[in-house]
């Protein structure tokens, strides 16, 4: 049978993916001279990682190319979730806030409010928890932009360690929630190879622990 494969956010993720696995004992070589190259063995042959960006991790992932995949939940919740949700590896912790310019009080005044961000779907659904009605617009980087420029009264973005924040003037009117990695897996491997990932599971589960 083909190796598993996992498909790994590129960036953030990658190292501590890469230092779970090396914990649990699997050989990482490949991917840390990876160069280039996009497809990589894990192990002995034991597993593929293939490298992506964090929304295409999903897609492959649900489309059944991939049976396994390491996202972050902000991803998760932006992107949708047709898949299993497995675990909560417990790195790439970071939340969700509301941030707006220092000092400018976000909930006064009546004028219905604009909020920049790249996770249309989760500043639209907080907002709507709220009955508040407000325009949505989609940036693709550096939010923290928007409200500096004029283009919106807040932005609903990651934070971090809040220092792109506070270096822009910027701070956190409310949190939106918390997000760490996750292990996701498709649905049909998750019944057609079972073991074999219940096993890698377990593994991980006993490596993080
Ligand atoms: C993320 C996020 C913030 C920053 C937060 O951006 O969108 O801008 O990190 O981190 P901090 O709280 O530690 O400062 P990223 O670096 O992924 O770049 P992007 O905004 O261009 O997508």
């Amino acid at each position: 049978m083909k190796p598993l494969r996992i498909a790994l956010t590129k960036g953030r993720l990658e190292k501590d993916t890469v230092a779970l696995f090396e914990k649990i004992g699997y050989d990482c070589t490949a991917i840390k001279n990876k160069g280039r190259k996009l497809i990589l063995p894990v192990g002995n042959n034991q597993f593929a990682v293939v490298l992506a960006k964090a929304a295409d991790v999903i897609t492959y992932v649900e489309h059944g190319v991939c049976d396994l995949g390491v996202v972050g939940k902000d991803t998760i919740m932006e992107n949708g979730t047709s898949f299993y949700e497995v675990l909560d590896l417990g790195f790439g912790k970071c939340r969700f806030a509301l941030a707006a310019p220092k000092g400018k009080k976000f909930y006064e005044g009546y004028h219905a409010k604009t909020i920049a961000t790249k996770y249309p779907n989760v500043a639209r659904s907080f907002f709507e928890s709220k009955a508040m009605d407000v325009q949505i617009i989609k940036i693709e980087g550096s939010v923290e932009l928007a409200p500096l420029l004029g283009l919106s009264d807040g932005i609903v973005d990651i934070v971090e360690t809040g220092s792109t924040l506070r270096e822009n003037g910027l701070e956190v009117v409310e949190d939106v929630c918390d997000i760490s990695a996750r292990l996701i897996v498709n649905t049909a491997s998750l019944k057609l190879r079972k073991a074999e990932i219940q096993a890698l599971i377990e593994e991980i589960e006993r490596a993080k622990a």
